[in-house]
């Protein structure tokens, strides 16, 4: 999903949060979109025009009169309306049908075009019923609405009315153009790398950063899954894991296991992107070894194969798709794989390309078919890219 030639009209109402617009903007341009913008009159009160006009971007005030048809001409234009930030005042003119601005007339001008309201203010003027209402009636009219976050907001208060951020919009918009192929489907996902521990402090794990799977579970999320997120050992602050996904950490084989164990039954689709290790130490030590205690050799022991043992317990309806990391014979292995493991799906990590940690990914998806078995070659990608068509073509099947 790419932001790229989206027409976008981005309406700035009279929140104190409104020069956080201008990040926004600036964002959805980087991405490719084509952004039209208007103020409101109480809007330019934080955010004057030429802020905007110095980027190049000519703005409509909120003067319908100024603009003769702008609201006619604007309505065709957008393939989104997005309101950001969007104040007490005018997500209540718009829930009343009012239309006396160039915005509230934009929006009575659109009714088929997705609409996307984010409210920031007060806490206790978002707690206010008359809006929560107004809000409640705007999501049956079709419109979406974000919750804003919570924190420390202007006025000294803290609680729920903060803009959020960026990337969450960024993520609430690419959610309303996604096609929601997975819609109520419960989706597992695995990610990152397991790390084996032989005592408290040292451990045999692999390079896995967890991208891959993030990101299918991010996308799973924007096509109308409900995603679970299995996490291993991932650096959080590295990656933008969507707020509503749940998200179950695990660091070892067996604490893996037993979440899948758990989580496996309520599930429709898994995708096992993690790397898990093959093998765990004989022994473990509660306490760190001395340096003079630690032995010549350890001792290891295979793992079991996960997806192995979990395609016995599938249901008929589930779907399993496997990932796996492979630096020769990709398509034999795959296919070899695909069948020993009984999956719908595998995707073959073409490691000898350098992608372990990176942002990119390539390989080969094989696919169990009713004309057989098929193979996709997918180039190089970004993970977030390389998801969304993963997800797409999961969607095909369900
Ligand atoms: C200093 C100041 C800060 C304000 N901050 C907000 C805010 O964060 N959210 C909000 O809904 N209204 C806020 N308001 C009130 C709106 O600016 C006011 O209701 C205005 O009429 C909104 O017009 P508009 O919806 O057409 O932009 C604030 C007003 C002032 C004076």
């Amino acid at each position: 999903m790419t932001m790229k030639d989206k027409n976008i009209l981005l309406c700035v109402t009279g929140s104190i949060a409104a020069y956080k617009s201008i990040d926004l903007y600036r964002r959805l341009v980087k991405e490719g979109a084509n952004v039209e913008v208007i103020i409101s009159e109480g809007g330019s009160n934080f955010v004057p025009p030429f802020v905007f006009e110095s980027f190049g971007e000519s703005v409509y005030t909120d003067d319908a009169f100024k603009y003769p048809l702008a609201h006619i001409s604007l309505s065709k234009f957008a393939d989104l309306i997005l309101i950001a930030p969007a104040t007490f005042n005018t997500i209540n003119k718009i829930a009343s049908g009012i239309a006396d601005s160039l915005i509230t007339l934009v929006v009575s001008a659109s009714s088929d075009t997705p609409k996307l309201v984010v409210p920031s203010m007060n806490s206790s003027m978002y707690s206010n019923k008359i809006l929560q209402d107004n809000i409640k009636k705007l999501e049956e009219y079709n419109f979406y609405s974000m919750k804003p976050a919570e924190g420390g907001l202007a006025c000294g208060d803290i609680g729920e009315g903060k803009f959020p951020e960026i990337e969450d919009i960024m993520f609430e918009i690419e959610r309303v153009f996604a096609k929601k192929v997975l819609s109520g489907k419960r989706v597992l996902v695995t990610a990152g790398g397991t790390r084996e521990y032989l005592d408290p402090v040292r451990f045999l794990s692999n390079g896995s950063s967890g991208r891959m799977g993030i990101a299918l579970a991010n996308e799973a999320i924007k096509a109308g899954a409900i995603a679970t997120l299995i996490s291993l050992n991932i650096e959080k602050s590295c990656h933008y894991i969507n707020k509503g996904i749940r998200n179950i950490e695990c660091r070892d084989f067996s604490e893996l296991r037993q979440a899948l164990g758990k989580e496996f039954k309520k599930t429709d689709i898994l995708i096992m992107a993690a790397a898990v290790s093959d093998f765990s130490f004989k022994t473990k030590s509660s306490k760190k070894i001395k340096k003079t205690g630690l032995k010549k050799s350890l001792e290891i022991i295979p793992n079991e194969d996960l997806l192995k043992m979990l395609s016995k317990e599938k249901r008929k309806n589930q779907l399993l798709m496997g990932f796996a990391a492979e630096d020769a014979g990709i398509l034999e292995n795959g296919i070899k794989k695909l069948k020993e493991k009984s999956l719908d799906y595998i995707f073959i990590n073409d490691i000898s390309r350098n992608i372990i940690g990176k942002d990119e990914n390539e390989g080969i998806l094989i696919k169990k078919t009713k004309k057989g078995i098929l193979k996709k070659i997918f180039e190089r990608q970004a993970k977030k890219m390389l998801a969304s068509k993963l997800i797409s073509e999961i969607g095909e099947k369900t």
